[in-house]
């Protein structure tokens, strides 16, 4: 069964839009460097790296589903942030997009009766709510550090123990 044409083009430009999440990680990873904060800049670099997962999947999918996928241009991320509590805060409000992007993309497979696709869209409903649950998380306990260095010095440390 062929995808239909605008669920199709959804899932492809998802492909971009993961893709956009992995570079936008990557920047907040080089911005933690270059801060001294090397526990987060892990955390980013792992998480950048679980978004090119996330879009590899997809391109995965269409091409199971006997679709040509079109790559295209990747949007420039941010590079600036004002603190690690923005930059994750951004994150968190990243994901958020991401989730309703997902969600959509969930609508119209449902709406095209697209079984397969409802099948495979549901990991990536699950995924987002553990996403949203550890920014969310991160948020938090940075909140709760605010300006105190030791704090989040050993925060730092913490999650620099992220494993794969
Ligand atoms: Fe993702
Ligand atoms: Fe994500």
């Amino acid at each position: 069964m062929k995808t239909n044409k605008q669920l199709f083009n959804k899932l492809n430009e998802q492909i971009n839009r993961e893709l956009h999440a992995s570079y936008l990680y990557l920047a907040m990873s080089a911005y933690f460097e270059d801060i001294n904060f090397p526990g987060f800049a892990k955390w980013m670099r792992m998480q950048s790296k679980e978004e090119v997962g996330h879009a590899m999947k997809i391109y995965d999918y269409l091409i199971e589903r006997g679709e040509r996928v079109v790559l295209t241009q990747i949007k420039t991320p941010k590079t600036e942030w004002k603190s690690p509590l923005d930059a994750f805060k951004g994150a968190l409000a990243h994901e958020e997009k991401v989730t309703a992007l997902i969600n959509n993309l969930m609508d119209l497979a449902i709406k095209f009766k697209d079984h397969a696709a409802v099948s495979f869209l549901q990991w990536y409903v699950t995924e987002q709510v553990e996403e949203e649950a550890n920014a969310t998380g991160i948020v938090e306990r940075l909140k709760m550090v605010k300006e105190n260095t030791p704090a989040l010095l050993m925060f730092d440390n913490v999650l620099g123990k992220r494993g794969a």
